[in-house]
């Protein structure tokens, strides 16, 4: 069985909520999966996972977490040439820091498949958006 790796970061719930409903749709499309807190991803076992999809809210100005923003650096070269997932939770706008999340990601040659952005916590409509982001995710 094909395995997505789910790494996140999640101050009040918002991110961890849609890390952990993209897993279980994923799961329903025939795929393993490992759901975790950025800080306890083993970095081996995700980047040799088939897949791997990233999540982190809006911090600071439009931009990803400090801490988070490390981790990625650190991961992004050896995740050249994967299929990767972005996702994400925000505030207010429109989910902008996610832009320059992208052009990073595809600029160390990451396999970029799409972003998934939320306003705060999940809802109906942010359901079926994730859903259908996840099925198109593991077609991929
Ligand atoms: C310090 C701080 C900075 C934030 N900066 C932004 C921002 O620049 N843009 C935005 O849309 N939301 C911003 N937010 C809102 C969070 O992204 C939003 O509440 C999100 O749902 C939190 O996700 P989480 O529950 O996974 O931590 C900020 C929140 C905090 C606490």
């Amino acid at each position: 069985m094909s395995k997505v790796y789910l790494a996140f970061h999640s101050v009040t719930g918002n991110t961890e909520e849609i890390a952990n409903l993209f897993a279980q749709y994923l799961q329903g499309a025939d795929y393993e999966t490992e759901v975790v807190p950025f800080g306890e991803a083993d970095v081996d076992e995700l980047v040799n996972s088939d897949k791997v999809a990233l999540g982190c809210p809006a911090c600071g100005t439009e931009e990803l977490d400090e801490e988070f923003l490390e981790f990625f650096d650190e991961i992004k070269e050896r995740l050249s040439g994967k299929k990767v997932a972005l996702f994400g939770s925000f505030g207010w706008g429109d989910g902008e820091y996610q832009e320059e999340w992208e052009t990073s990601a595809k600029d160390a040659g990451i396999d970029v498949y799409g972003a998934f952005s939320q306003l705060e916590g999940i809802d109906d409509e942010g359901e079926e958006r994730l859903k259908e982001f996840a099925e198109g995710f593991a077609k991929a």
